[in-house]
């Protein structure tokens, strides 16, 4: 079998005497979405926090491409192409919509220092297409009218999706969505999942994705991982995991 783009064997993440993250080993291979579900409390932004290198792990290893990555400082992690977006949003929220993907962009760019110093004509020529490229992406993500107002001027629904595409402007190759349909209505979603399926062709993404709303997650992913009290209780494609005891015990187990 090949080696997946990123694999997570037994990781632990222990917040004093609760473990978060209980051992969890992960597969995502390259092309698919993966959806990552779980009732609230279950660990999955935990398990998101220690693949993009913002919580480190307890115990456990990450591997990118077969190479191990665990300890990885979280910019470090970006660099190797992994993005990801914020269940609490993390936009700078009076820059403006077009700024706040050009700092994405201007990581990719690594822009010489000294060329942005005196602002040669090199300098001019990047910024410019930077520019183009900034506009483009939030085009895509229908919030182009927006691009001078400052950020927090946006509806939530649109945040989250200038949260994408900024995160989409660091060019990455795995992008890791924390409830990216979060405060959107059905009409909303279902047009954020057409996106999803639509970017990720575009730029031949792998997704990692962690969503609430179930419907939305068997209809968007080509496997789903579920996660309880920190641990895996299911792994299957969507209608095998429909109809896995464990997965309705966990959702249904304390409304009953
Ligand atoms: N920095 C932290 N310090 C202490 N406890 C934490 C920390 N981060 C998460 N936890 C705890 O770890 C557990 C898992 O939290 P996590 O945010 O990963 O869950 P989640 O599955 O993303 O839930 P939700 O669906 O509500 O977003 C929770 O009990 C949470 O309170
Ligand atoms: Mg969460």
């Amino acid at each position: 079998m090949s080696t997946p783009l990123l694999a997570a064997h037994n990781l632990n993440r222990q917040f004093g005497g609760l473990m978060a993250v209980n051992d969890v080993s992960l597969r995502v291979h390259q092309g698919e979405i993966l959806g990552l579900l779980g009732p609230n409390g279950a660990g999955k932004t935990t398990l998101f926090n220690l693949i993009s290198g913002v919580t480190p792990v307890s115990t456990g290893r990450i591997e990118w491409r077969g190479v191990p990555i665990t300890g990885m400082a979280s910019h470090a992690v970006a660099g190797l192409g992994i993005a990801r977006t914020f269940q609490n949003l993390r936009l700078f929220p009076t820059l403006s919509c077009l700024d706040n993907v050009m700092v994405g962009l201007h990581r990719h760019a690594r822009q010489k220092r000294l060329a942005a110093l005196f602002q040669t004509r090199p300098f001019h020529q990047k910024q410019a297409k930077l520019h183009q490229e900034a506009l483009a992406l939030l085009e895509l993500f229908g919030i182009a009218d927006a691009a001078h107002r400052p950020a927090n001027s946006l509806s939530y629904g649109d945040r989250r999706r200038l949260e994408m595409a900024r995160a989409l402007a660091n060019r990455p190759e795995l992008l890791l969505l924390d409830e990216p349909a979060a405060g959107m209505n059905p009409h909303e979603k279902d047009q954020l999942c057409e996106l999803i399926r639509q970017i990720q062709a575009q730029f031949q993404l792998t997704v990692l994705i962690i969503e609430h709303h179930v419907p939305l997650m068997m209809q968007l992913c080509d496997r789903l991982v579920v996660l309880n009290f920190g641990k895996t209780i299911a792994e299957g494609p969507p209608e095998q995991i429909a109809k896995d005891p464990a997965v309705i015990e966990a959702y249904l187990g304390g409304a009953g």
